[in-house]
């Protein structure tokens, strides 16, 4: 299946490891020119580095901070200059941290605001002008399954999260007419460096073996494993691509049916 993505231009924003960077990877397979952020300038050039290696594509590295209105600015604004135009933007940064409703203050919930939603919001304004120069472009955000089924223990994701989707779905509304497609993504357990790293301290607060945990988070999943990032590319990048020209305003999770509700 020809996806149609040579030759366009896609941002993934942390993209440095995990779902981000198996995604800006696929990208370059499929002929598209990459831009790619992160925080840690190492760690990202190692990606970029890999990624030129891996497909031979053009890749633009750029350290930015999601949470920095201005960073965002300039990520999107000297990739489209660099390479002449934007077509597809992948919204995508950490978590906010676990925890309890009653353990986080005011300035725990702005972070968080400022790192899932601003920073999503923010990208897609600084983004839609220079898709609207070219006829159209792709917005996809990468979300949680929380938007779907809470998460015991992660209020902040569980809450915040919900707002990108109610802001998506208003804007493939707003933004269909200028051939704007906007899609969540909601990776349920996905074996990345993030998900390794949280049943590491599960597993330490449990005082049990990390392999103990590994097995029973992946028990509970109908498919009986931990996702790739690569499958959350799949999607993603099909979410992207010419084939999936007539989807917007979804709101798709990657869970092996991890998610007990039916909508
Ligand atoms: N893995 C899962 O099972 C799972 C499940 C549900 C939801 N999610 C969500 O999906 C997203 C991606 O998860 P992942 O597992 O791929 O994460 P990951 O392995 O931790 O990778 C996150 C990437 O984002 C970058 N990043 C983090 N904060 C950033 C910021 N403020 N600005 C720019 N880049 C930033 C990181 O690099 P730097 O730290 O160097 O910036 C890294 O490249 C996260 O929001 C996560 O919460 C993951």
């Amino acid at each position: 299946m020809d996806l149609g993505l040579r030759g366009k231009v896609a941002l993934v924003a942390g993209a440095s490891q995990g779902m981000g960077r198996a995604t800006a990877l696929l990208f370059a397979r499929e002929g598209a020119k990459v831009g790619m952020c992160a925080r840690g300038e190492v760690a990202l050039n190692e990606a970029a580095q890999m990624i030129r290696r891996e497909s031979g594509g053009e890749v633009l590295a750029m350290v930015a901070d999601m949470t920095k209105a201005e960073d965002i600015q300039r990520f999107v604004s000297q990739t489209a200059e660099h390479y002449g135009r934007l077509d597809i933007i992948v919204n995508n940064a950490g978590g906010p941290p676990p925890g309890e409703f009653m353990k986080f203050s005011d300035e725990d919930w702005s972070a968080a605001f400022n790192l899932s939603f601003m920073s999503t919001m923010r990208m897609t304004r600084e983004a839609v002008p220079h898709m609207r120069k070219v006829g159209g472009g792709r917005v996809i955000n990468i979300t949680s399954y929380s938007v779907k089924e809470p998460i015991a223990g992660l209020v902040l994701s569980n809450a915040i999260r919900s707002s990108v989707i109610g802001m998506a779905k208003t804007l493939s509304r707003e933004l269909g007419r200028d051939n704007i497609l906007i899609n969540n993504v909601c990776p349920g357990r996905i074996d990345t460096e993030r998900a390794q790293k949280l049943n590491k301290a599960r597993a330490e607060r449990l005082k049990k073996p990390v392999e103990e945990i590994n097995r029973e988070m992946a028990a509970e999943v109908p498919l009986g494993r931990y996702g790739t990032a690569e499958e959350t590319a799949d999607l993603i990048v099909f979410l992207a691509s010419q084939r999936a020209s007539y989807i917007t305003g979804t709101t798709i999770q990657i869970d092996g049916g991890l998610i007990r509700g039916i909508q």
